[in-house]
């Protein structure tokens, strides 16, 4: 038999759910997350700048990580020379973190905001919560 009233409905409540993704953050719209740089080490900084640019450091941090872990791992390397040629260790915690201290204010601002959740930190430690900065 043929309801198109109840098919109607389907479809109403089929768009309803797919879309909420995008109407749920609508509200949200106009407050974009700004990233604190503000910590010792970075405002000790002649020229602020990442381990990569900026923009490389936005989009891919989490394949730049992943890479850090492997070769620290797998390959037993533990120094990073990034596409300028400095070295860094490779280490979340001493490298990453020595920088964005204030993982509250970077890290967990963007993440919060972009509702993705690295469970990381079960292991790897991270600057206390009371942290100031
Ligand atoms: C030597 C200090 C230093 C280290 C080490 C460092 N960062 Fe950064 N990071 C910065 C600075 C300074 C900026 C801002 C760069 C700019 O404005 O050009 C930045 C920018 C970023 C951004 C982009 C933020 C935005 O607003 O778009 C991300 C993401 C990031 N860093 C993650 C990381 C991760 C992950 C690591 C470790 C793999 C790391 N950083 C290591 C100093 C550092
Ligand atoms: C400019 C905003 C921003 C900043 C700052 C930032 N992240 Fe991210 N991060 C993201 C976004 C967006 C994703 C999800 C990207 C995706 O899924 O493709 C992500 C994903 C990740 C992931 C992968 C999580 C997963 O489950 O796939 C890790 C690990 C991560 N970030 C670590 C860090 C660390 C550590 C810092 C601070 C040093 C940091 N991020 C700072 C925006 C940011
Ligand atoms: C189940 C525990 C666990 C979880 C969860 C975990 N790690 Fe690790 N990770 C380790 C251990 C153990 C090491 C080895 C430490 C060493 O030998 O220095 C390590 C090493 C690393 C290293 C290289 C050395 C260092 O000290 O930073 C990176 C980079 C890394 N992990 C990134 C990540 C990222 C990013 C995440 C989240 C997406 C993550 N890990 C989640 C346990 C974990």
């Amino acid at each position: 038999m043929y309801n198109g009233g109840k098919i109607f409905i389907g479809i109403i409540v089929f768009l309803g759910i797919v879309t909420f993704p995008l109407y749920y953050n609508l509200g949200r719209a106009d407050t974009p997350p700004k990233p604190s740089l503000n910590t010792p080490v970075i405002n000790q900084m002649k020229v602020k700048h990442c381990v990569e640019p900026k923009a490389f450091m936005r989009a891919d941090h989490m394949q730049l990580l992943m890479q850090w872990r492997d070769s620290a791992l797998r390959d037993g390397e533990r120094v990073y020379i990034s596409s300028t040629g400095e070295r860094y260790d490779i280490s979340l915690q001493n490298t990453c973190l020595h920088c964005h201290a204030n993982k509250a204010k970077f890290c967990d601002r963007c993440h919060i905001y972009m509702a993705v959740h690295p469970y990381c930190w079960s292991c790897h430690f991270a600057p206390e919560k009371e942290n100031k900065l």
